[in-house]
């Protein structure tokens, strides 16, 4: 299986998934500029993926910082904090890893040793943390598959959105480790995938990683979605999430929230996959998750060709929330949890 994101001789690297499909090619990042360049321009993407990449960007800040006090290496690390944090509001799986990326520093803070002893021994706790998150997260992906192989039937036809498989994790994905995961059991059903506009995670990269993994799945643009489930008898439709509420309201990739209104009207399933670091349990409602607005060009060009006129009025959010009363259930690395019983309408 491709690893989407590595740490190797102090540097990170990463799959540029803006050349994906045309290109798998591997970026090598040394600093925390540009780690927070790539994830602004989604060269590293989705959610928990992104969670990962700034624990290492937190780490990499440390093994870089030339301190040569504790004090001057909290310095360095706040600052790295500060600018990882401004790089993307809605993913809280970003926000959780460097509070536990913080943690370890606070908690080494009161640790008694020599200086020089100390700035070395906390480096390496530090980047054991970011590999631990990176090793916990490659596990999740795949319980989170075995929990949720256990609801795909044979013959079920499956639509999906956006990218939340193996390019949007370190692992096997969620959303789509559910479709892995069935497939290794010998389950036999096809999957839909959305083209997911302005940026195209689900033709580019969907698409891309269930063809190479022998997946028998079908690209359509977003607006063919009711027309698939009406004529091509989509029996339920599983995404991931960026964060969830308290109460179960999800964000997740825009046009997410169309999907959960059609799947009600048409009577199927609809799943939202992520692991439990996805849950914001600070937040009560899908009212106060932070919807990321992304610049115009994203929607006035169709890759590198102007679609529209270059003046035009654009409204541009990345997410939107799907409430809790759509959810068929949430699939995490703990289990399958129902929001409310199901009900064919
Ligand atoms: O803007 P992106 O590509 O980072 O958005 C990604 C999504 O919306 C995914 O569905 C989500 O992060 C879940 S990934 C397992």
């Amino acid at each position: 299986m491709i690893e989407p994101i590595k740490w190797k001789n102090n540097k990170i690297i990463f799959i540029d998934q803006t050349k994906l499909p045309e290109r798998l090619k591997y970026a090598r990042c040394g600093d925390v500029d540009r780690l927070c360049e790539a994830i602004k321009k989604l060269e590293v993407r989705g959610a928990p993926l992104i969670g990962v990449a700034v624990a290492m960007g937190y780490a990499l800040a440390a093994v870089n910082s030339k301190e040569k006090t504790f004090a001057g290496l909290k310095k360095d690390l706040s600052a790295a904090s500060k600018k990882l944090r401004a790089t993307r509001p809605t993913a809280v799986n970003l926000f959780w890893a460097l509070k536990r990326m913080e943690d370890v520093l606070y908690n080494f803070a009161s640790c008694p040793a020599g200086q020089l002893a100390k700035l070395y021994r906390v480096k390496k706790i530090i980047l054991q943390e970011a590999l631990s998150i990176l090793k916990e997260d490659k596990r999740m992906c795949v319980s989170i598959g075995k929990n949720g192989a256990r609801l795909i039937k044979n013959g079920d036809i499956i639509l999906t959105h956006c990218n939340a498989g193996i390019l949007a994790t370190a692992g096997q994905g969620t959303a789509l480790s559910i479709i892995y995961e069935a497939n290794k059991q010998g389950k036999r059903f096809k999957v839909f995938s959305d083209e997911t506009r302005p940026l195209m995670q689900g033709s580019r990269l969907t698409m891309w990683e269930l063809m190479q993994n022998g997946i028998d799945a079908t690209l359509i643009c977003d607006c063919m979605a009711a027309s698939a489930i009406k004529n091509k008898g989509v029996t339920k439709i599983i995404v991931g999430a960026d964060r969830i509420a308290r109460n179960g309201d999800a964000a997740n990739k825009i046009g997410t929230y169309g999907l959960a209104v059609l799947a009600r009207h048409h009577g199927i399933p609809f799943y939202i996959a992520a692991p439990s670091s996805t849950i914001d349990k600070n937040i009560r409602s899908g009212k106060d998750i932070p919807i990321e607005e992304r610049k115009k060009e994203e929607v006035i060009y169709t890759g590198s060709k102007q679609t529209a006129p270059v003046n035009a009025k654009v409204y541009n959010p990345a997410f939107d929330v799907t409430p809790a009363e759509l959810i068929t259930a949430i699939i995490t690395e703990n289990g399958v949890y129902e929001i409310k019983r199901f009900r064919r309408i």
